[in-house]
């Protein structure tokens, strides 16, 4: 009798730690399957959303996938970057990387305000943002993969260090790579990442010290291909302006995602030097990755799901961290009418601004 009453408590004990083990991880985890009682249609919400409005500004797909990014670099894949300025929050809308620059946040209300009129209260902006990723590689032709999903929202944003971890695109690869190992990425997930600029668009502002004075050189960067240095000078003239003029990110497919963004490096034809840098820094590591996902489009798509899938893993809110926000600007404290009007400057529209 004694020794089935230890063995009992035995049984009890293992029983209590197998479901405080199960209910840890399953908070911990990401699931494709997520909304599948709560909000079974999400993906295709989005995607109608996105389809249409990709209609008229077929450069929405680049801006959401790039949205996705900054988000995730910091403090997370938690919609951090959606949080305008408030009394208590200080945007990261505002950080060198975004500011003027990030588009694409008034699609995502409208995407969000479908899957509210759908499920109210249950879809986080954070998944809203992982999932318009997906459907915009999808839309442009590139890979889809099964997006895990169960993101919550932060109650916070970080200005300081939305300026710390983004990367600029005057980086050398060195820093490149410590950017993406600060957040637990590899050297392959840095060249597979910045595949994403296979589409959309920069500002001349950008790039153009490539163009006339190269790291303070009085000349145009040496690995630029001098044909396509002419045809980049004529769009960004030197004139100290603004800087404002777009161009292609993929001179040769624009609007596919495809594996052209590699062969562009190949003939010196990277826009910004953090693409280049990937080809032409002498005997880095970087280079046989290009030449692989140029001579293999299919393992440039694997890998870009999988490190998308990666990089969508970052830092995430599970369980009962965060919330879910109902309106993807405020945190819910603030969205109750104590959201201080923001200024013009801070506003969505002026950081989203289509230029
Ligand atoms: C490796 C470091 C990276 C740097 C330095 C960088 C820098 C930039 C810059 C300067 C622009 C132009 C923004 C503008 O003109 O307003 C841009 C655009 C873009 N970036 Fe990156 N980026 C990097 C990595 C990534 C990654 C990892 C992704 C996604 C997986 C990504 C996706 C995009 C897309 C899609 C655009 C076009 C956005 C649009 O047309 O609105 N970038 N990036």
């Amino acid at each position: 009798m004694k020794c089935c009453d230890t063995m009992k408590v035995a049984l009890w004990c293992v029983v209590v730690v197998l479901i405080g083990a199960l209910s840890f991880s399953s908070e911990a985890q990401l699931d494709p399957s997520f909304y599948r009682n709560t909000c079974p249609k999400v993906h295709s919400i989005v995607r109608e959303v996105l389809r249409n409005v990709s209609k008229t500004d077929p450069r929405i797909l680049a801006s959401l996938m790039r949205v996705h990014f900054h988000d995730c670099f910091v403090q997370g894949c938690d919609a951090s970057i959606l949080l305008n300025n408030t009394d208590t929050i200080v945007s990261e809308q505002q950080a060198f990387g975004n500011n003027n620059s990030i588009r694409g946040l008034d699609v995502v209300n409208q995407i969000k305000t479908a899957v509210e009129n759908a499920c109210p209260g249950v879809v986080s902006c954070a998944d809203i943002l992982a999932l318009a990723a997906e459907i915009s590689s999808v839309l442009a032709h590139g890979p889809d993969w099964k997006v895990p999903l169960g993101r919550r929202d932060s109650l916070t944003a970080n200005l300081t260090l939305a300026n710390e971890n983004l990367p600029a695109p005057n980086f050398p690869l060195d820093r490149l790579k410590s950017a993406f190992s600060k957040q637990n990425l590899t050297v392959t997930d840095l060249v597979t990442l910045s595949g994403g600029h296979t589409i959309g668009r920069s500002q001349c502002r950008f790039f153009v010290d490539r163009l006339y004075n190269f790291n303070g050189t009085g000349s145009p960067d040496p690995t630029l291909n001098p044909t396509f240095l002419q045809v980049l000078q004529a769009i960004c003239p030197n004139d100290g302006g603004a800087g404002t003029n777009l161009t292609n990110l993929d001179v040769s497919t624009p609007d596919t995602f495809d594996n052209k963004y590699y062969s562009n490096l190949q003939s010196g034809k990277g826009l910004l030097q953090s693409d280049q840098e990937l080809f032409s820094t002498l005997g880095a590591e970087t280079i046989p990755i290009v030449n692989n996902f140029i001579n293999n489009q299919s393992l440039f798509f694997e890998n870009f799901k999988a490190s998308m899938i990666k990089m969508g893993n970052i830092g995430v809110l599970t369980g009962s961290r965060g919330e879910i926000r109902r309106q993807c600007n405020f945190v819910n404290s603030n969205s109750l009418g104590l959201a201080i009007p923001a200024t013009k400057d801070s506003s969505e529209d002026g950081v989203v601004s289509s230029i």
